[in-house]
């Protein structure tokens, strides 16, 4: 697949001294969703914003559908569609008038159809003849998002586009985050909702620290560091794991009541028949078991953590 963002050895220092993105290279694919991930400070906004041309890089460069964001500035800049993290709406302007200016400010002819479907999918279509400032905090957020639509973007930022956003809503963006992939275009998110990235992303990439830490396949990444845990209900409470058994690196939990087994999500299954048949013949009972996958978030936590 042809990559539609490519960014090289990209180095930001602010004017204060502070070293904000370290040595990044990334590539974003025509047509996915990439889910960005880091903790607060990680530099994940300095990174968008030097994608869409808001700030300057120090070292490195970025294209953006072949086109440099600095001296291609137009060029690029006409192809990505940004919803920011902090909102910056004109509280007198109506939704309306906001959206389709928005889209003026690309050089793009009016359009009301278009801007009427963006509303309606946003549901903010009854809100179309209202002050920006009358709107609840998640109307807003929608507002930003149909601005950004409103150029027919190729490529579009979201900066946290779920945050104070309600569970309602959220799975409602998700939706219209999926049917504008369906439509082609390519979708860069940020979130610290990880279950949001797990849910949507076909692409993760986690920054820390300025630097790139990881960035792989969702599938690819719950398969490999995706931990299954066998969880069994014991009949008996067992005050420690019977020596025979340490082969298995069993641990109990709930006061002796459980036993756990933790495996590799790709390991070989042969592994739970052997702990079953083992705790079979250590004369071990039990009534019930479950097993369970690790989160993309423990992954997260845990591949953050211990960088710290
Ligand atoms: N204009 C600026 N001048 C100096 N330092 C800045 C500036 N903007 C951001 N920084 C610093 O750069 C680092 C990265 O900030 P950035 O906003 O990119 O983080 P982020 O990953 O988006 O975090 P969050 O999850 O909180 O949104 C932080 O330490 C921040 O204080
Ligand atoms: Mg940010």
């Amino acid at each position: 697949m042809q990559n539609i963002i490519s960014v090289a050895n990209l180095s930001k220092v602010y004017a204060s001294g502070f070293e904000a993105l370290k040595d990044v290279t990334l590539e974003i694919r025509r047509g996915e969703i990439f889910a960005l991930l880091g903790p607060n400070g990680a530099g994940k906004t300095t990174l968008i914003s030097i994608i869409c041309g808001l700030v300057n890089p120090s070292t490195g460069t970025v294209l953006a559908d072949g086109h440099n964001v600095v001296t291609e500035y137009r060029a690029a800049r006409s192809r990505i569609g940004l919803v920011p993290q902090e909102l910056t709406t004109d509280a007198f302007e109506t939704v309306w008038a906001t959206v389709s200016f928005s889209r003026g400010l690309f050089g793009k002819p009016p359009n009301p159809a278009l801007v009427e479907k963006i509303l309606r999918e946003l549901s903010l279509w009854d809100k179309k003849d209202s002050r920006l400032r009358t709107l609840s905090g998640g109307m807003k957020r929608r507002v930003m998002i149909a601005k950004a639509l409103s150029h027919e973007p190729e490529i579009l930022f979201l900066d946290e586009p779920t945050a104070g956003v309600d569970v309602e809503l959220r799975r409602d963006m998700w939706e219209v985050v999926r049917q504008l992939r369906e439509s082609g275009v390519t979708i860069i998110l940020t979130t610290h909702y990880i279950e949001e990235a797990e849910e949507m992303a076909d692409r993760i990439g986690v920054i820390h620290r300025g630097q790139i830490i990881l960035v792989e396949e969702k599938a690819e990444l719950m398969r490999k560091l995706g931990k299954k845990q066998l969880t069994l209900q014991l009949q008996e409470p067992l005050a420690n794991v019977p020596g025979g058994l340490d082969a298995y690196g069993l641990a109990l939990a709930d006061g002796g009541n459980e036993l756990v087994y933790s495996y590799d999500a790709d390991a070989e299954q042969k592994g739970i028949a052997d702990v079953l048949g083992a705790l079979g013949r250590a004369g071990i009972h039990f009534k019930d078991l479950q097993t369970s996958q690790r989160s993309l978030e423990e992954i997260f936590v845990s591949l953050v953590s211990e960088r710290s």
